[in-house]
């Protein structure tokens, strides 16, 4: 059975989830919006990651016997100046959610809930991933100084991922 402190913070983190997923479908939009569908599409790998990530904590509190309550998420930007302040900006978000993620491990540990530590820990190793695969891209975008050859060549590669749900 989950503690009262542990399940609002549970509860919290799935509403973050969801609000990134959302943040992630903004931000799919607005490359479209520019014409970089490899970009847009690399977003909407990010929307179905962020469901799945709201999704694994909704598992998680309904396993443990807690109550899911959900909450509005709040309303996303919806334009950014060029693509490198666009992933400056999930990069940043995603360095927060790291964050998130640390104060309920934090948490799980003085409560002394063991389950919620060893759930988490999935979570400590995807944000080591989510910030490095982000960063790469800030990194790319930085080097390319908006010029329009050099996102054209990124936008392609942006379109070769492919979203496979995690393990
Ligand atoms: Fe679910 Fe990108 O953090």
């Amino acid at each position: 059975m989950l503690k009262k402190k542990m399940l609002k913070a549970l509860n919290n983190q799935i509403n973050a989830e969801l609000y990134s997923s959302y943040l992630y479908l903004s931000m799919e939009s607005y490359f479209q919006s520019v014409s970089l569908s490899g970009f847009a599409g690399w977003m909407r790998g990010q929307v179905q990651e962020e469901l799945f990530h709201g999704m694994k904590f909704y598992d998680f509190v309904n396993e443990r016997g807690g109550r899911v309550t959900l909450d509005s998420i709040a309303k996303p930007d919806a334009d950014w100046k060029t693509p490198l302040a666009a992933f400056e900006h999930i990069l940043k978000h995603e360095q927060m959610v790291t964050s998130m993620i640390n104060d309920l491990m934090d948490l799980a540990i003085a409560e002394q809930d063991h389950a919620t530590k060893i759930f988490l820990q999935w979570f400590v190793s995807e944000q080591v991933e989510e910030e490095a695969s982000v960063g790469e891209v800030v990194d790319k975008l930085r080097l390319i100084k908006n010029e329009s050859s050099g996102l054209f060549f990124l936008d392609a590669e942006m379109s070769k991922r492919v979203f496979t749900l995690p393990e």
